[in-house]
């Protein structure tokens, strides 16, 4: 399946390009440095299969936190909602995404949602299998699903590069197990982690997640269900309320669609029954998103009344 570049998303993204400048692309993660702060590309895909693109879209990229809604699905098949949110929160922090604090000011350090770092690492432990590579697999296989495209694999270089500079993580991992939030051991948690952090594809294939939620877990073009309706719904909510970390009141504002951030600068959306959108531009905000990615989705929202508000 192919992406036919389109001359109307084209003039938008040159125009949103320009904010690049403005941006930084992330650096605590070392590989993630060597990104292009320049570049930006997108892809829209539709429900009936067409697709259009602009910018390069063979470009690569690690899906870093938007890998939180996939695993954050796939715990809550695996383990159903009471559980997940026996260990995690509903609510949005306003903190940045790897904040401490609230761990500290909680007693049980139980995190706030499962968009930030801290409630993601406790999804990720709720995940099944019987070691590491058997629950890496399952969440490799459930992109493959949603993207329809089985080549998807992870750079082990970005991989590598996290989980050797993941001393933040690792130190939320400890207030947790503290708690009893985390069971597991610390090390294999975040080997874990990082891996599903660098998982890599590109616009494309986010928009094909994308599109999945928008249409509330259904593949459209096969009609396949990958994943429970209510479970659909329930992600969709969290990318409303949290993904976008402390950003996502002003992206609901002028946005207004359920969508995902990471800081390797892609960004996954969906508008509800109607279209999934994959962005990929590395120079992020103070936040850690997209900042000419975020521009576009605005550009694009208000051109095609996206808002479901
Ligand atoms: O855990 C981390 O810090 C990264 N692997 C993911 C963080 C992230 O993508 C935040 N997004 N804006």
């Amino acid at each position: 399946m192919s992406c036919q570049s389109s001359e109307e998303l084209n003039e938008l993204l040159l125009e949103a390009k320009h904010y690049t400048k403005y941006g930084t692309v992330a650096d605590y993660i070392p590989a993630l440095k060597k990104a292009n702060p320049h570049d930006l590309s997108a892809a829209i895909y539709y429900p009936d299969g067409t697709c259009l693109s602009a910018g390069d879209i063979q470009q690569k990229m690690t899906l870093q936190s938007i890998s939180k809604v996939l695993t954050l699905a796939l715990a809550l098949m695996d383990c159903g909602e009471e559980s997940v949110f026996h260990k995690v929160g509903y609510e949005p922090t306003g903190d940045p995404f790897h904040s401490i604090l609230k761990l500290e000011l909680n007693n049980p350090s139980k995190p706030l949602n499962p968009m930030i770092n801290a409630g993601a690492l406790a999804v990720t432990h709720m995940i099944k299998g019987k070691n590491i590579e058997e629950r890496f697999q399952r969440i490799l296989h459930f992109v493959h699903e949603l993207t329809g495209n089985s080549k998807i694999t992870y750079s082990q270089e970005v991989a590598k590069s996290e989980f050797e500079t993941s001393f933040i993580n690792r130190s939320l991992c400890y207030y947790m197990k503290q708690d009893g939030i985390i069971t597991e051991d610390v090390e294999e948690l975040i080997c874990l982690y990082t891996k599903q952090c660098a998982i890599e594809l590109d616009c494309f294939d986010l928009a094909r997640i994308g599109v999945v939620f928008a249409m509330d877990g259904v593949e459209p073009m096969t009609g396949k269900r990958l994943l429970p309706a209510d479970i659909a719904r329930l992600c969709k909510t969290f990318m409303v309320t949290c993904g976008m970390y402390n950003a996502s009141g002003e992206f609901a504002s002028k946005v207004g669609i359920p969508a995902k951030s990471g800081v390797s600068g892609g960004i996954m959306g969906a508008v509800p029954n109607r279209l999934g959108i994959g962005v990929f531009g590395p120079a992020l905000d103070h936040k850690g998103n997209s900042i000419a990615g975020v521009k576009l989705l605005e550009m694009l929202s208000k051109k095609y009344s996206w808002s479901m508000f």
